[in-house]
């Protein structure tokens, strides 16, 4: 199947590959969650394969994206003759839970997650997540809630820094920024991704992976990535039906290793270690990729930013 470009907003990436991880079904009731709706890019498509009846939610913590997606979903709907119903839902997937049961819906049948930001994120300068064009130094994916990427660097601990640049950012330098960052806002605050720029260019003469993994460790922390990612996936592993699936795209390895971890203890019918277990866990899923699903190189050649994806499948047993 040709990859998709959603009014060269953003490209979804792993696109086939996620339709046959989702596995809509025609003999059952789906209902199915996408978690990062994004510019509906999945959605549209996996919504093409349900039947009426069913039902699709989609959650996103960007306001604006959300709109962008009901456009497009209109239009996928009014192309399509049957169609399941669509819920929207504004909000973190972290209260997943919480959020499908305002809507009446306990048990799902398959959930998505495509990480990372989508294409808006970077290509606009008011979506202030990139170091490439001068925006205010926001990072929320919702913008109604939650400290700033400025807030963070104003007001942080030494150590608190520290530690976001190492955990999240993996970054080498971690306590030379955290300490010049300290010296460098009691002269000027930090406001713009331009300061932040200027500030790594001129006190850490960093080069431009520096500025990226300071910029990623800042997104992580602004928007608690990591947390949620690990509490909605064990909240989703809990509402799927038996033979439901859950995939997840990530795009680094911290993220991918959350996902391959919960995952995995879902698998163990005991995860307390002791001798004799105490913990009674049994197991609910079997992973269906020993090895994560690539972008082929023609899709890396189309879309260079599919480079980093890696696609997990797990199916509820
Ligand atoms: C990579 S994009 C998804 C692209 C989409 N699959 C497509 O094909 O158009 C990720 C989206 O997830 C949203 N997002 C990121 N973290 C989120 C979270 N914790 N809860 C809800 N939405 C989130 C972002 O705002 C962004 O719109």
């Amino acid at each position: 199947m040709e990859v998709k470009k959603d009014e060269n907003l953003h490209t979804s990436v792993l696109l086939q590959e996620l339709i046959d991880g989702v596995a809509v079904k025609e003999d059952r009731k789906n209902v199915i969650v996408d978690c990062t709706l994004g510019l509906a890019g999945h959605a549209s498509e996996i919504i093409k394969m349900m039947n009426p009846g069913d039902i699709f939610v989609g959650f996103d913590a960007d306001e604006r994206n959300l709109k962008l997606a009901k456009q497009k979903l209109k239009q996928t709907q009014t192309k399509t003759q049957s169609s399941p119903e669509i819920i929207l839902i504004h909000s973190n997937f972290l209260y997943l839970k919480r959020e499908l049961q305002n809507h009446g819906i306990d048990s799902i049948t398959g959930i998505y997650y495509d990480l990372w930001v989508s294409s808006v994120h970077f290509d606009e300068a008011d979506r202030w997540f990139s170091f490439r064009m001068e925006g205010p130094l926001d990072m929320r994916f919702d913008t109604n809630t939650g400290k700033t990427a400025a807030d963070i660097l104003n007001y942080s601990e030494e150590t608190e820094l520290f530690r976001i640049l190492r955990e999240y950012g993996e970054e080498p330098h971690s306590r030379k920024i955290a300490a010049r960052v300290i010296s460098s806002r009691k002269e000027k605050k930090f406001q713009t991704t331009t300061d932040l720029k200027d500030f790594l260019d001129t006190e850490i003469n960093s080069h431009i992976k520096t500025k990226m993994r300071v910029f990623q460790a800042l997104r992580i922390a602004v928007n608690g990535e990591l947390e949620n990612l690990e509490t909605s996936l064990r909240d989703a592993i809990d509402l799927i039906e038996s033979w439901g699936r859950v995939c997840a795209i990530s795009f680094h390895s911290l993220e991918d290793r959350i996902v391959k971890q919960t995952l995995k203890r879902e698998t163990r019918d005991c995860i307390c270690r002791d001798m004799i277990c105490s913990c009674w866990h049994t197991r609910s899923l079997k992973v269906l990729t020993k090895k994560p699903l690539l972008p082929t190189e023609e899709e890396q050649n189309k879309n260079p930013r599919s480079r980093s994806a890696k696609m997990r499948i797990a199916e509820k047993i």
